[in-house]
């Protein structure tokens, strides 16, 4: 298959989200309704996939699931978006994970209390069943990482078989201060590392992370760190710093899953060729207009029109 037509896998979670929309943060302990509710598919990677798709990117999603109400609900809505599921895998023990998220549009804060307990995630001996030649990029999403990190290996090992041009972009998100995490860093030719993971360490702005953190990536590897209000800034081997800002929307709605749009939007930029400071301008104008409403439907206006 020619390279530009092939998809975009993303590993890692999806989950139900259900949302809560409030005027007021409540206080605990308090029993108070909110402007709204709705129940969404959820997970870092589940989420990527819909923008992916949403912006016209062909793009399939691989993770676990567990049969029952919720696993039909995301299915449904899987396919409502037109993300391949068949590389979602059936787990027999365990439940398909949920969070609890509540919205406040008057601060722009999203709080999660994510039940993710006893569902196995994807694993190595899963990874065989994909067929590694229908994509051309493949994210992961940062959870079990011994286990991400031997998927990877699978695709080194088939990318050594190719000419460069052939070869799997791998892209992996740190985005937890989780120590098994940061051993994912040499391994992605794009990765991208959180604020929070950065102010862990100590660093006080986007810039500050790329270059403390740049040692820890492979050599060529493109290091990208959002930072909410504030944009993005990413580094390649050229050692050249480069910043988008950030778009603050007219007013702002809904903060859940902006990091995940940003990364869709990177990947979609720099999977069709673009430069760094096109994919984190985008990523910011996506990300950004995403904060001004809920959900993730009003991303279809960004579709390019190449
Ligand atoms: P998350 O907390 O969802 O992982 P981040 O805070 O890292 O997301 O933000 C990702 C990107 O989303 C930022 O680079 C920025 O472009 C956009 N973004 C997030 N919050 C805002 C905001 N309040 N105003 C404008 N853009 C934002
Ligand atoms: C947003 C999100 C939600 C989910 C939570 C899991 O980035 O993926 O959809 O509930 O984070 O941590």
């Amino acid at each position: 298959m020619e390279q530009q037509k092939k998809k975009i896998l993303c590993v890692g979670l999806v989950c139900l989200d259900i949302i809560n929309v409030v005027d007021k943060y409540p206080e605990e302990d308090t029993d108070s309704r909110c402007l709204s509710q709705r129940w969404q598919r959820g997970g870092n990677a589940s989420n990527s996939c819909t923008v992916l798709s949403l912006l016209g990117a062909p793009c399939s999603f691989m993770g676990s699931l567990s049969a029952g109400p919720v696993a039909d609900f995301i299915m449904a809505d899987f396919m409502s978006y037109d993300v391949d599921v068949s590389s979602v895998f059936w787990k027999d023990k365990g439940q398909t994970p949920c969070a609890c998220c509540v919205v406040c549009p008057s601060t722009g804060s999203r709080t999660v209390v994510l039940s993710d307990m006893n569902l196995p995630d994807v694993t190595a001996a899963d990874f065989p069943k994909v067929q590694l030649n229908d994509f051309k990029w493949i994210h992961w999403e940062g959870r079990n990482a011994e286990e991400q990190l031997k998927m990877i290996q699978q695709v080194t090992m088939y990318n050594s078989t190719l000419p460069k041009q052939q070869r799997i972009t791998v892209s992996v998100e740190i985005e937890k201060t989780r120590e098994p995490l940061y051993q994912m860093f040499p391994h992605g030719d794009v990765v991208f590392v959180s604020k929070d993971v950065a102010q862990h360490f100590g660093f006080q702005s986007a810039e500050a992370a790329v270059r403390g953190f740049y040692s820890r990536v492979k050599d060529g590897a493109v290091l990208v760190c959002a930072w909410a209000e504030k944009g993005a800034d990413a580094m390649g081997p050229d050692s050249v710093v480069v910043h988008s800002d950030a778009f603050p929307p007219e007013t702002l709605v809904d903060t859940l899953g902006a990091g995940d749009t940003f990364n869709a939007a990177v990947i979609y930029t720099l999977s069709n060729g673009g430069s760094l400071q096109d994919a984190l301008t985008f990523g910011c104008r996506v990300a950004g207009g995403k904060c001004g409403f809920h959900g993730y439907d009003g991303i279809s206006k960004y579709i390019k029109v190449e």
